[in-house]
């Protein structure tokens, strides 16, 4: 067998070149210990973004990934497994109410999130707007939860021996200008997702302005490669492509959508949010072999049962008061008319600007702060009518948020708009 060198697998991708299977486990193996240097490993990133990858090529990387760690096993659990992953969007609450729902329908979901960087929030920094509530769940305990009936759900942080070689390979990419390559982003995501061990999994792949990919043919794309990246591997998986044009819900910020996703489970909340929660919910629920509508296990209260159990596994309060933010100030209509834009990208900058999110990994968040939304594209509203509500401890933030507040907002002349369809398509069985 002829010496593997980093060099030699940089120039063979940069030339356009197939790598094999030893090749991409020996640079991610080297890559892992520390002897291929983040020089070269970016090179390799740099020429796989040009180059691009074969499925066999992505499927190696995913499992070098996979192998740089360890990989959990429920199989033993005496309920089905299946977990759900968004790409991630503004106000993109669901997992609170699906994790829940999905348990209270029998089937167990170990979700391993992360905490947000940039405009979009993430789940544990939701959650830990709860008094109490601790992300960090030994992999004894989290067994015990899922096993446990009237619980069922775990959402916890991804410790640190699950897909190390991705945590590495991510933090480069994020500062080499290589994010944006779908082998790259299918094998970083999959590569997590089938190491926490679960049998079947529903990916939500969000498309717009306020995601990561703004057109439905990548999306499309990006959701293939994981359908096949997770088939191969052996786990059940579905992707949904749902619109992220405008934020989900009416609230972005961490507080404000653990109390929009308690309405939900309370049989309320916004249309958006139950559609979306529901659909996922019957993939999943499809996927896990169970015969129950998960609509009538959200409306009977038996989801509400569930998420107030699971809160309280992780040492939350699920009745004590939510965190407020210190300062509001509210965003009025400048005109009469239709509005028909929300832009979502813009919201979510917003919820960033007021403390609902950070900027270098490690910072902390404000619990409170976020954007409240009283009207949504297709409501007619009247010059001087509240619109957005900005919530933050740090008031000095309301001149750059309402800036980009006023520009998420568009106003037109007319009376009707029809409303722009949530799920956009379907990919996997
Ligand atoms: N999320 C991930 O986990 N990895 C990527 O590459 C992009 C988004």
């Amino acid at each position: 067998m002829t010496a593997l060198d980093a060099v030699s697998i940089i120039t063979t991708k940069r030339d356009g070149g197939e790598l094999s299977d030893a090749q991409i486990d020996w640079v991610v193996d080297g890559f892992t210990r520390g002897e291929v240097a983040d020089e070269q490993m970016s090179a390799l990133a740099m020429a796989i973004v040009w180059r691009g990858m074969t499925r066999r090529e992505t499927a190696a990387l995913t499992a070098a990934m996979i192998a740089s760690g360890q990989r959990m096993d429920f199989t033993d659990l005496p309920r089905p497994t299946v977990d759900k992953h968004s790409t991630g969007g503004v106000g993109d609450k669901i997992t609170l109410p699906l994790a829940p729902l999905v348990a209270a329908c029998g089937a167990a979901v170990p979700q391993l999130s992360g905490r947000g960087l940039g405009h979009t929030g993430g789940t544990l920094d939701k959650l830990e707007a709860i008094a109490g509530w601790r992300a960090e769940v030994p992999v004894s305990r989290m067994r015990e939860i899922l096993a446990d009936p009237g619980i069922g759900a775990v959402v916890c942080a991804a410790g640190a021996d699950l897909a190390p070689a991705d945590k590495r390979l991510y933090a480069l990419r994020d500062v080499t200008g290589t994010v944006e390559s779908i082998p790259l982003i299918a094998s970083s995501i999959m590569s997590k997702k089938i190491a926490e061990g679960t049998a079947a999994l529903v990916l939500d792949v969000k498309v717009g302005s306020g995601a990561f990919l703004k057109t439905l043919d990548t999306a499309r794309e990006l959701a293939t490669a994981m359908v096949e990246l997770g088939t191969d591997a052996g786990v059940r998986t579905v992707a949904l492509l749902t619109a992220m044009d405008t934020p989900l819900g009416r609230t972005a910020g961490n507080a404000l959508e653990v109390a929009e996703s308690v309405e939900v489970l309370a049989g309320g909340g916004p249309a958006d949010v139950v559609e979306l929660t529901v659909t996922l919910a019957r993939e999943m629920v499809a996927l896990a072999g169970l015969d129950v509508d998960p609509a009538d296990v959200l409306r009977d209260g038996r989801a509400m049962d569930h998420w107030r159990a699971m809160v309280r596994a992780q040492g939350g309060d699920p009745d004590a008061p939510l965190p407020t933010a210190q300062h509001t100030e509210t965003v009025l209509a400048e005109r009469d008319g239709l509005l028909t834009g929300l832009d979502a990208w813009d919201v979510g900058l917003a919820a960033w600007r007021l403390g609902a999110g950070r900027t270098r990994q490690g910072d902390p968040v404000q619990h409170g702060a976020g954007v409240e939304m009283h009207a949504k594209p297709g409501d007619s509203v009247a010059a001087g009518q509240p619109l957005l509500t900005m919530h933050t401890d740090t008031p000095e933030a309301f001149r750059r948020a309402s800036a980009a507040l006023r520009a998420a907002i568009t106003i037109e002349a007319g009376s009707a708009l029809s409303r722009g369809a949530l799920m956009l398509g379907r990919v996997g069985v």
